[in-house]
């Protein structure tokens, strides 16, 4: 029985508290959004029925904004020239609003009765400034990268896509400080694309861009076959590399540096030019280098039957080739040659 009683002195006490505070309280709308340099209007949900003897605006920084009574008004000098009031509803025009706006603003009216209501102003500063900045050097597979997200004035969110599409996150792609920095580790290849943060508040949204180069490589290290020549002729070795940043290239011949280009040309070839010709290719960001080797063997031609013998002058070299498939060897074996990858032959 203790039980009931209890419920049913709950139950008054909410139903007359209830009607109390329906009775002293004024509703206003709200919470209220507002732009820095826009205006914002206070009104009331249930305005008064008459127009009241008393109304007080009270700021967040608890200072009268604006008073009524009877026929007295007073406006208080910090608001004076950006805000009006309508005498009739007491609803309250704030304009040129600025960051220190925000906050909790109290009403107070008197028609018959003396009611209070109470509500809340937000103003942002409309979105500028967008900047990505990233932290850490991309190097497929061995590295992190953080792109962080800021900007100029109010930011709610901060949305990211990759390549135009939501950004998925997954185990080396996280999300941390509510968006404001997507961090990747390990960082791949795949990576790589354009990554697109926007930031939102209600009155404005900006995007900024940063395009990830993912730096990997040297992969793969090729030497471009020579066409077959003669002596006397010009040659050109041209070595390429699979590598971001493009790697820089260093040609060594029987152990001696005589190239750092990715071409190395011999204006005319003759019997000192047989031997090892090996390209490095170098990519400073990764620090990685590798290697491809090409034997250039050159045939005295006595007594070669090349092809290009009847056009040699007697006892001349008979001619020289350059090609990329290994044990691969001329007819007549006027010519020979072979690449390999370095450490590997
Ligand atoms: C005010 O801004 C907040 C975001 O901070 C938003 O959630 C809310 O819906 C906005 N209210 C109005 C009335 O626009
Ligand atoms: C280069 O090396 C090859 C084979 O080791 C050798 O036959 C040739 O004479 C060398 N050439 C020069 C210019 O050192």
């Amino acid at each position: 029985m203790l039980d009931m009683e209890y419920l049913l002195y709950k139950t008054m006490a909410f139903l007359v508290l209830g009607l109390c505070s329906c009775q002293n309280e004024i509703l206003l709308d709200g919470p209220l959004n507002g732009s820095v340099g826009g205006s914002v209007v206070f009104n009331l949900t249930n305005p008064p029925s008459k127009p009241p003897s008393k109304i007080s605006w009270i700021s967040p920084s608890n200072i009268e904004i604006f008073a009524l009574l009877g026929n007295t008004e007073v406006m208080h000098p910090d608001y004076t020239g950006r805000v009006s009031v309508n005498k009739a509803t007491a609803s309250l025009e704030l304009r040129s609003l600025t960051l220190m706006d925000t906050g909790e603003y109290t009403l107070s009216i008197t028609t018959d009765v003396a009611r209070q209501g109470k509500t809340s102003l937000t103003v942002f500063e409309n979105i500028s400034h967008p900047i990505i900045s990233i932290n850490g050097t991309p190097i497929a597979g061995n590295s992190s990268v953080n792109l962080t997200c800021d900007a100029q004035g109010t930011i709610v969110t901060r949305e990211w896509t990759k390549d135009e599409k939501p950004l998925s996150p997954s185990n080396s792609t996280i999300l941390h400080e509510e968006n404001r920095i997507l961090s990747i580790d390990p960082v791949e290849k795949e990576d790589e694309g354009q990554y697109t943060c926007t930031l939102i508040n209600p009155f404005s949204s900006v995007s900024e861009n940063y395009d990830l180069v993912v730096n990997y490589g040297p992969l793969s290290v090729h030497i471009s076959p020579a066409p077959e020549v003669t002596p006397g002729d010009r040659v050109s070795l041209d070595c390429s590399a699979d590598s971001v940043p493009p790697a820089s290239f260093t040609w060594m011949f029987n152990k001696t540096q005589i190239g750092d280009k990715s071409q190395l040309v011999i204006e005319k070839v003759d019997q000192s030019h047989a031997g090892m010709y090996t390209c490095t290719a170098l990519n400073s960001i990764t620090a990685l280098s590798l290697s491809e080797e090409q034997m250039l063997r050159v045939n005295g031609g006595i007594g070669s039957e090349g092809p290009s013998d009847d056009v040699l002058p007697d006892g001349a070299i008979a001619g020289i080739a350059i090609g990329t498939i290994a044990g691969v060897a001329l007819v007549g074996g006027s010519v020979a040659f072979g690449t390999k990858k370095a450490g590997v032959w």
